[in-house]
């Protein structure tokens, strides 16, 4: 029920790695045969996510995961030009608030959007912040704690009224909606492995071809001079894999998850005190967060564990964080609120009857710690 966190590794997925790992350990830059194996290895691997996202492999550059991709896209504005305007939204990963921070602290200005009581991303207020210094605006498709799918359309439309390039963290939406940059009009994206099956330590940051990015990491000349560092031959291979199974039942997994959500969040809300955090319909198939108004996460969250249910407060890169939730106190929750959310992040695995157990585990949490709070 964590699959927000991370996803458990696909059989095929593992099985296109091993030889990566084992005899085909060429370097990719080495120009005898065994390098040249882990280099076609890596350009195969490249194409096949290209045509999944519908944009060209020269697009994708890969990363080693979700946050260095958003910190890729945010920092390489350092060399860019004399503009020094970003803009984000409140509710954004730390990997974006912390690069935003960063950038601050270089002398950029940042504006940091305020969301409704939804988590949906004040349009109005992005548009009367957007200047002739703007250099860039980083919104995230789908918000990792409350699921808020965000208006990117209209987001793209103002920005490229405007002409300002476009950063998108795609990274919990990836393999839930679907993603087609083709017809998107976007300067940048990132996406995680791991949240798709892939290893952990892998991910991408999409560029689009007119945007001249900088480089990030210096060194030799891998990933066309961008992103140096001796390639991860066989997660770059297992992520292609985890790509390409992507398109497996994509309708019929969406549907069937979306189903169980709802019957989950329909039963939740059944019980007493439960508020529901984000929108009922335009939000993640596979996210479900409430507010318990009488229950402490601290209190739940180890009866879920001694239960063998895997859930989060907030996001995992800020579990066992004793501060509020800054997506629920943006959206206008109470510090309490904010402090005590619970997310059950689900997939196409997990069945009803999972389901079912978890919220029997929870009705008896209610009854049992409804005096400790
Ligand atoms: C929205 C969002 N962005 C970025 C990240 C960071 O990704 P990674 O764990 O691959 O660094 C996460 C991870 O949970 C996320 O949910």
């Amino acid at each position: 029920m964590d699959n927000a966190a991370t996803t458990k590794i696909k059989d095929k997925v593992l099985e296109s790695m091993l030889p990566y790992l084992k005899d085909n350990y060429g370097n990719p830059s080495s120009i005898y045969s065994l390098g040249q194996k882990s280099k076609a290895a890596i350009e195969n691997s490249r194409e096949k996510i290209a045509a999944f996202l519908s944009c060209k492999p020269s697009e994708i550059y890969f990363t080693s995961g979700g946050t260095e991709s958003d910190n890729w896209a945010l920092k390489n504005l350092l060399k860019n030009s004399p503009k020094n305007h970003i803009i984000t939204s409140q509710i954004e990963h730390e990997a974006i608030l912390k690069s935003a921070k960063f950038m601050e602290e270089m002398g950029n200005r940042v504006d940091y959007i305020s969301v409704d009581h939804e988590g949906f991303v004040n349009l109005k207020e992005l548009e009367e912040k957007i200047s002739k210094d703007t250099n860039l605006v980083s919104i995230m498709e789908a918000n990792n704690e409350v699921g808020t799918l965000e208006p990117t359309c209209e987001i793209e439309k103002i920005c490229q009224k405007y002409g300002v390039p476009l950063h998108i963290d795609a990274v919990q939406a990836l393999g839930n909606i679907p993603i087609d940059l083709s017809k998107r009009n976007v300067s940048m994206m990132s996406f995680s492995g791991h949240k798709i099956g892939a290893p952990k330590g892998i991910g991408i940051l999409y560029v689009n071809e007119n945007y001249k990015i900088n480089s990030f990491i210096d060194g030799g000349d891998q990933e066309r001079k961008k992103r140096a560092s001796t390639e991860n031959v066989a997660s770059i291979v297992g992520l292609g894999a985890a790509f390409e199974e992507l398109n497996d039942n994509f309708e019929e997994r969406i549907l069937y998850t979306k189903k169980l959500r709802d019957y989950i969040i329909d039963e939740l809300l059944k019980m007493d005190g439960v508020k529901l955090n984000g929108p009922r319909e335009k939000r993640l198939v596979t996210n479900i967060n409430i507010s318990f108004e009488n229950m402490k996460s601290q209190v739940l969250l180890p009866f879920l564990d001694f239960n063998d249910i895997c859930a989060s407060q907030a996001s995992a890169c800020q579990a066992g964080s004793i501060d509020p939730s800054h997506v629920l106190l943006a959206m206008g929750r109470s510090r309490q609120e904010a402090l005590n959310p619970l997310r059950l992040s689900i997939n196409y695995k997990n069945t009803k009857e999972e389901a079912e157990y978890v919220l029997e585990i929870l009705n008896k949490a209610q009854k049992k710690f409804k005096a400790v709070v």
